[in-house]
């Protein structure tokens, strides 16, 4: 026999869900908005092109961790809402929502309107705050502290229109991934202030140039002879002006046919690898050409480096091995001072001014950005006592320091003695930490084109009317410091401030 219903004797409450209260509510409409938000995420997440880092965080932390939120306040709602009615047997709801009540029903619409608006609100929000998270302000400016030196070289770059993550996160699941980690430990070591300073290179999951330069340059194009012009100024009383023009040979051979001159590197018809016995890669005892059609392969070595290097430390040549400086270089005081004496916003009528301004920038004594101008100020003042000059000082001072702040940053510990720029091999190894008479095969081959003339023809040099003529053929470097010892490379006597 079937039990009897029994019915509620009259006056006993009616029962009810304990999920029906205002806790539970709030806490729906907040699940509901970040599962919304969630959805959309991933919908971008999947259908995007280029991703971003921070989408990451976004999708699968951020609107997860509202989720959690909305869902714990639904079930807290409830169990708030028993335990209750289990203490309180005279008046059991304490939050509940009463729909015969006028009033609770009037909150209720605004409630629904107000949750409505949320919901749509949140997603619009996030779908911002994703595209906000990719663009050039957020990672250099909101990020300011950490990568302000970054975000001030890039804007004078030639690639101060390519957006951050155009190199750093490029498109592609397995480099998204790493980034998206990568972009999470970063946000985090960022809002913990434990970022390292200076921050570290080379980075090592930065994306290979395939993905990332090779979407706009690529390495079949012709790039012929590329000419540069370096304008000096010597460290002398009159701030003596020199000149070189300069034809790169970055390609020699003729278009169509294989990459000759210095993007040979990165033809497709041989593969060169090395191994770096630091970690800035500016040490490079061991390195192996290999004939991709053939599979003949030679190394080279130095002397000194008897060993093997395992198949992980070896690196494949890509164009970041020269290139390391595409978007953000720290140009060297010396460098950046020449570069105001030759636009005339430094004055080279104060007698030594180059060499002044290079040593007012490379004070040991500076070590914040803040206490920079003073101490600039302080140190050009010093040098010139002369009443004649008195006129010219306020201007190069201003000049010096505004030099400074876009060159330098001391708290940061960013400038370009942390940062070396392997393109030439001026100031920093560059080329010759291969290109040497050091690396030799087992046969006793050296590396060709290591002499003056295989990458460089100057076509011009000096000051004035010197400059005056070209040689097709290609000029004798003729070094303003003197004879060249050959036992010496440019970078043991030149280190981007005054040499000694
Ligand atoms: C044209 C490509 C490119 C663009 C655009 C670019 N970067 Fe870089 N970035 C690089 C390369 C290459 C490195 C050096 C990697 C190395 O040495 O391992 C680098 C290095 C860095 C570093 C490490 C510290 C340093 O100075 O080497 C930071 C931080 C950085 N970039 C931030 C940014 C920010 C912020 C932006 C946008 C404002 C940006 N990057 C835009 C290519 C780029
Ligand atoms: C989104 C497209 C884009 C990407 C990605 C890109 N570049 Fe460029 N790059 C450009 C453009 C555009 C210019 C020309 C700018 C100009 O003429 O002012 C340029 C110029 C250059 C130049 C010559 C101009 C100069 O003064 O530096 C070099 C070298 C270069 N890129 C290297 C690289 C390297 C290396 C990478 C990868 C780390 C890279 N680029 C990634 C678009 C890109
Ligand atoms: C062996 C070093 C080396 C490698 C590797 C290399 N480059 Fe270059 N590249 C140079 C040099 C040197 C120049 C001449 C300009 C200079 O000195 O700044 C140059 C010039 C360029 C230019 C400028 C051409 C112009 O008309 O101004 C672009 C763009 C460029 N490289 C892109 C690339 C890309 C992309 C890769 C990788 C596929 C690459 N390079 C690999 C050394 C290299
Ligand atoms: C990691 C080592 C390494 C670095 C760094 C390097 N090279 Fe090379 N380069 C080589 C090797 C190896 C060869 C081939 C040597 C041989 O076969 O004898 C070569 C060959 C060349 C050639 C001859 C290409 C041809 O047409 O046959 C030129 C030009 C050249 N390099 C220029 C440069 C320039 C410019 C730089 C700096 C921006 C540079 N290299 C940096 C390793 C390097
Ligand atoms: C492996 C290739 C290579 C060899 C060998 C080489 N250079 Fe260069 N050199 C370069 C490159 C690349 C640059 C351009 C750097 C840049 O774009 O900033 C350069 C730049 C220069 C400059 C201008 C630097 C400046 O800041 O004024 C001079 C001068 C120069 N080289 C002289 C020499 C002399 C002298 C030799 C022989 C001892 C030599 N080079 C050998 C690749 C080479
Ligand atoms: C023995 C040390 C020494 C070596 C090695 C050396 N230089 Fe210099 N160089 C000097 C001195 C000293 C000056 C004069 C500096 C001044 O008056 O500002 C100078 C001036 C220069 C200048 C003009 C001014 C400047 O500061 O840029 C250039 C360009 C230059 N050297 C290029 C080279 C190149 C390229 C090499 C390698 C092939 C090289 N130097 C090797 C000591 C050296």
């Amino acid at each position: 026999m079937p039990d009897p219903v029994i019915p509620p004797f009259p006056g006993a409450p009616k029962r009810h869900s304990h999920f029906n209260n205002w806790i539970s509510a709030i806490g729906a409409v907040l699940a509901v908005a970040a599962l919304f938000s969630f959805a959309l995420l991933v919908w971008v997440d999947f259908t995007q092109g280029e991703k971003n880092p921070y989408l990451g965080i976004l999708t699968y932390i951020v609107a997860p961790a509202f989720l959690i939120m909305g869902l714990a306040a639904v079930f807290g709602g409830a169990i708030a809402q028993r335990r209750w009615m289990v203490k309180h047997a005279q008046v059991p709801d304490k939050w509940r929502l009463d729909f015969s009540d006028d009033r609770h029903r009037r909150w209720l619409v605004v409630f629904g309107i107000g949750a409505a608006v949320f919901i749509m609100l949140s997603a619009f929000g996030s779908y911002k705050t994703y595209h906000y998270s990719e663009s050039v302000q957020f990672c250099g400016q909101v990020c300011h502290a950490a990568m302000n030196p970054e975000f001030v070289t890039y804007q004078r770059g030639a690639h101060a229109r390519v957006d951050c993550v155009g190199c750093h996160v490029g498109s592609g699941a397995q480099y998204f991934v790493k980034a998206k980690l990568n972009g999470t430990h970063q946000l985090i070591a960022f809002t913990l202030d434990n970022y390292k300073r200076p921050i570290e290179t080379p980075i090592k999951n930065l994306r290979p140039a395939q993905d990332t330069c090779e979407k706009c340059h690529w390495p079949q194009k012709f790039a012929g002879n590329v000419e540069i012009n370096f304008e000096h100024f010597l460290s002398d009383k009159k701030n003596t002006a020199f000149e070189a023009r300069l034809l790169l040979h970055v390609n020699k051979s003729v278009p169509g046919s294989p990459i000759g001159g210095i993007h040979w590197h990165v033809s497709p018809n041989d593969r060169v690898e090395y191994f770096a016995a630091d970690e800035k890669r500016q040490d490079i005892p061991w390195m192996r050409v290999t004939n991709t059609k053939d599979g003949t392969s030679k190394v080279f070595r130095t002397a000194a480096f008897k060993g093997e290097p395992s198949a992980d430390q070896i690196r494949v040549m890509d164009c970041m091995d020269c290139h390391n400086r595409p978007a953000h270089t720290f140009p060297t005081a010396n460098e950046a001072i020449e570069k105001s004496l030759s636009a005339g916003t430094l004055s080279t009528k104060l007698a030594n001014i180059k060499r002044v301004a290079v040593q007012a920038m490379t004070q040991k004594e500076i070590t914040t950005a803040a206490e920079a101008p003073q101490k600039i100020a302080d140190f050009v003042k010093a040098k010139y006592t002369d009443a004649a000059l008195a006129a010219e000082l306020p201007g190069a001072i201003a000049e010096i320091q505004r030099v400074f702040s876009q060159t330098i940053f001391p708290d940061r510990k960013a400038d370009w003695r942390i940062y070396p720029n392997n393109i030439g091999h001026k100031d920093w190894p560059g080329c010759f930490r291969c290109h040497d008479d050091k690396h030799k095969t087992t046969a006793g081959l050296a590396v060709r084109s290591s002499d003056c003339t295989s990458c460089h023809t100057i076509l011009t040099q000096g000051k004035g009317s010197e400059l005056e003529s070209l040689s097709a053929k290609g000029l004798t470097f003729k070094h303003p410091g003197g004879e060249l010892d050959p036992d010496l490379t440019c970078a043991d006597c030149h280190n981007g401030g005054i040499q000694k």
